[in-house]
């Protein structure tokens, strides 16, 4: 069964433009300068376009961007120094160090050395656990531009059925704890989930974040449903050239779906704005708890 029309487009480019023209204006307001730090470790080439994109973008929204480039060949000590002297930087509020790291470094280990205040990313234990207790801290920036999409189109979550396919700790177990936190009710499906499908087609809203390329078909998601896909993955055109993909086969599901993101141009542009976003949380906490303290001082 289809529902005779086509699902309504997610503007997440846009949407991620919004968000980033109101930060700026805040920015503007604070009176001081935030700070983001981002750390690149070897030449993955898709990794260097999203840093010069977060640098750049970092700039426009006003705040100060201190990218550090290294070697694939730095060793763990020598990056978790790094990390140590960000922490103690006044004008870093921010610090994310590009995932992934080269062979050899622990990406584990050198999340868990950055300071959970500036941890902008939301990948330290610290902050995944203050966000499955449901205390304030920082969530990571996909599925937090996830749930911004969502809130945007649906308005108020509360009592939906979500499916949340892939369990990554940058992506998959986040959202399904921030929907939890908005009422829905949360199934995490995975590679290993038996009848995908079936369980799919139980979603008024189904987040894919499974990394392969239109793996859930039209007849899996049921009419009328908010299909939000995290995938991005690159495909061969056929002539010789590639094109990105997401996780859903979009043509099909866009005759089912009542809203669906595009790739590209849907979740994708959202993950920095909300990492922008991030750092003025970050930086707001920080002159907050400043100003505390120094109150207490006197
Ligand atoms: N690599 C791909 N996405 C991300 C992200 O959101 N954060 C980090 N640190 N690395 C990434």
């Amino acid at each position: 069964m289809t529902t005779g029309t086509l699902a309504r487009i997610i503007d997440g480019k846009g949407f991620a433009a919004r968000l980033r023209e109101t930060i700026r204006a805040e920015v503007a307001t604070l009176g001081f300068t935030p700070g983001l730090a981002v750390v690149l470790v070897g030449e993955d080439p898709a990794s260097k376009v999203y840093v010069s994109n977060k640098a750049k973008q970092t700039v426009e929204a006003g705040m100060a961007s201190f990218e550090h480039k290294l070697p694939a060949t730095t060793s763990e000590q020598d990056l978790l120094a790094l990390v140590g002297r960000l922490n103690a930087d006044p004008a870093v509020h921010g610090i994310l160090v590009q995932l992934p790291l080269p062979p050899g470094l622990r990406a584990e280990a050198v999340i868990e050395a950055i300071d959970p205040a500036k941890d902008v990313d939301g990948l330290t234990v610290t902050n995944a656990g203050r966000l499955a207790a449901g205390l304030p801290g920082l969530v990571p920036c996909t599925p937090l531009g996830c749930l911004l999409l969502l809130q945007d189109c649906l308005g108020d979550l509360s009592g939906r059925e979500a499916v949340v396919v892939g369990r990554s700790n940058l992506v998959g177990k986040p959202i399904a704890q921030l929907l939890l936190q908005q009422n829905c009710t949360v199934t995490m499906a995975h590679s290993r989930s038996r009848n995908l499908p079936e369980i799919c087609r139980r979603a008024d809203i189904l987040v894919a974040a499974v990394g392969r390329a239109e793996m859930i078909l039209g007849d899996w998601i049921k009419p009328g449903a908010t299909v939000i896909d995290v995938g991005i993955n690159r495909v061969a055109a056929g002539d010789g050239k590639t094109r990105l993909v997401g996780d859903v086969a979009f043509a099909a599901a866009q005759r089912q779906a009542g809203w669906i993101t595009p790739v590209p141009g849907g979740v994708g542009p959202m993950t920095i704005a909300c990492l922008l976003r991030n750092t003025l949380t970050a930086a707001r906490r920080r002159e907050r708890d400043d100003v505390i303290s120094n109150h207490e001082l006197v």
